[in-house]
């Protein structure tokens, strides 16, 4: 599985990628709009800081303006990787940029069904907004439960599952569990992952006793 992180900012993302963990970034605009900076220098800047993909989301409604977009933010840097929203547009100019050979991470799925028209349409990446869902009162898992049955039924079908809209360190487990290809992590939840109050405890005994032998390791 691969974790990717879901942020603008670029001091978290270099801390984290000091881990090896990280396999790529996704931003949107709500992102930017809290970085508050400059859309492309951000992009340009964190495409410096991972090898992998970075998802940056065009903001025109129509697929012509869309598809412009996507091909300037392309032109930032190779591993970009447009963003679009699931809009009938979008679906349109994920045909067009893909069909290009342009990687497609089509954003804002609440439906199997919106996924199995991205994934015609040509999507590298869906993006099932799982804590979205969860806050309307549904399951946002069963969605990737959903869309991996889907897709498996379908094998011509190559568009990997991206877990977005992850809110804590369950949404991962579960998103693990159920198959999905990618999650896309805020840092805190990507942090709360290493945490269990029994290696805490465990290791604070190691180090006590450890001590009462007066050695050290290294001479
Ligand atoms: O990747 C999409 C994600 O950023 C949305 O998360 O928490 O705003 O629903 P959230």
């Amino acid at each position: 599985m691969q974790f990717f992180l879901d942020t603008a900012n670029v001091d978290e993302i270099r801390a984290m990628t000091a881990t090896g963990l990280v396999d790529g970034v996704t931003t949107n605009p709500s992102l930017i709009a809290k970085s508050g900076r400059d859309l492309v220098q951000t992009i340009k800047e964190i495409c410096t800081l991972t090898t992998g993909p970075v998802s940056a989301e065009v903001t025109a409604s129509d697929a012509e303006g869309m598809v412009k977009e996507g091909e300037f933010l392309r032109d930032i840097a190779d591993n970009v990787c447009v963003k679009v929203p699931l809009t009938w547009e979008g679906l349109k100019a994920t045909h067009v940029l893909s069909g290009k050979g342009h990687p497609v991470n089509v954003t804002l799925c609440f439906s199997a069904n919106q996924a199995l028209l991205a994934a015609k349409a040509g999507a590298t990446y869906i993006s099932p907004f799982i804590g979205r869902i969860d806050d309307t009162g549904a399951d946002g898992m069963e969605l990737i439960g959903e869309i991996r049955t889907i897709y498996d039924n379908y094998p011509e079908l190559d568009t990997q599952i991206l877990a977005a809209s992850i809110r804590n360190v369950l949404h991962v487990k579960q998103s693990a569990l159920l198959g999905a290809d990618v999650a896309t992590i805020p840092a805190n939840v990507l942090q709360a992952l290493v945490k269990h109050p029994l290696t805490d405890k465990g290791l604070a005994a190691f180090m006590a006793d450890w001590e009462s032998t007066g050695q050290s390791i290294l001479p």
